[in-house]
């Protein structure tokens, strides 16, 4: 099972709606994937047109109030199908901040999502993607941690160098001090136009700091917004947009990254 995480501390960058696609991608190149959301806004799932039921939190606070192992039993009874055939979600909701509390004040090590990785492995999916909040903390590291893969999904639209810089600082000690396995894929541009100037410049900015590490980007389109505010994945709402094939040729670019 690969791990990957999408993230940035800046909000609205578009990491839900790249989970979500790149998640639905990945199902039609004949994957099992589950998507888990670290937001207690619960993004996932209202994108998809699903309810924020049952928590990730159950899944997160488990191992703190019982002694045995999660079983797959168990486990399975909280990931939601989401009417998409191999698609599936542990869906946020406002306990997800509870847990984070939690976690925070059991101190627990930034390996806790990963050695509770077990009983997901034994449902025999071919991706986990994680869905992050707009903010820094316990649960992006942990995800973090856990990952073999990093996303850094930024923003044309406004200046969110802030962002990519604050999480890539954020790798480079998991990376230095703790021994992290896992790797940036890249920065994912979002929201680009190429009409604009600062978007333009934006992009040239990016590309200068992280040679060879920033993806094609992803065009502003409003059958985005619109397929997301239907629950809709962008191949359901219309499978010939250019938006479609730029999460495909995104999805392809991931499956070939180790
Ligand atoms: N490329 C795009 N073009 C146009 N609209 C987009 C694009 N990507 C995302 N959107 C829309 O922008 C809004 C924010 O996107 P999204 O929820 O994916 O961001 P986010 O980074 O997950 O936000 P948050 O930080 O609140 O979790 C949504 O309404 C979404 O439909
Ligand atoms: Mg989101």
């Amino acid at each position: 099972m690969k791990i990957i995480v999408f993230a940035n501390q800046k909000g609205g960058t578009g990491k839900t709606t790249a989970v979500i696609n790149i998640g639905d991608a990945f199902v039609r190149m004949g994957k099992r994937v589950l998507i888990a959301d670290l937001d207690p806004q619960g993004h996932a799932a209202v994108s998809m047109n699903l309810e924020t039921e049952p928590c990730v939190a159950n899944w997160l606070m488990y191992s703190i109030f019982n002694n045995q192992p999660i079983t797959p039993e168990i486990m399975n009874g909280w990931i939601r199908p989401t009417r998409r055939e191999n698609l599936f979600l542990l869906p946020g909701n406002q306990m997800t901040a509870k847990a984070q509390r939690l976690l925070t004040i059991e101190d627990t090590p930034i390996n806790y999502i990963k050695d509770n990785l077990s009983p997901i492995r034994k449902l025999g999916f071919d991706y986990l993607l994680f869905d992050t909040p707009p903010s820094t903390g316990g649960l992006q590291e942990m995800a973090s941690w856990a990952a073999d893969l990093a996303v850094i999904v930024s923003s044309l639209d406004f200046l969110s160098a802030d962002g990519v810089s604050g999480f890539l600082a954020m790798l480079k000690v998991l990376q230095t001090e703790k021994q992290w396995r896992g790797k940036l894929a890249g920065v994912l541009p979002t929201f680009y136009d190429e009409q604009t100037r600062t978007t333009r410049e934006q992009m040239t900015n990016l590309q200068s700091a992280f040679p060879e590490q920033v993806f094609t980007p992803i065009h502003r389109a409003t059958v985005l917004r619109e397929a997301s505010a239907e629950g809709l994945t962008i191949f359901e709402k219309d499978i010939k947009s250019r938006s479609a094939l730029e999460y495909e040729d995104l999805a392809r670019r991931l499956f070939k990254l180790e």
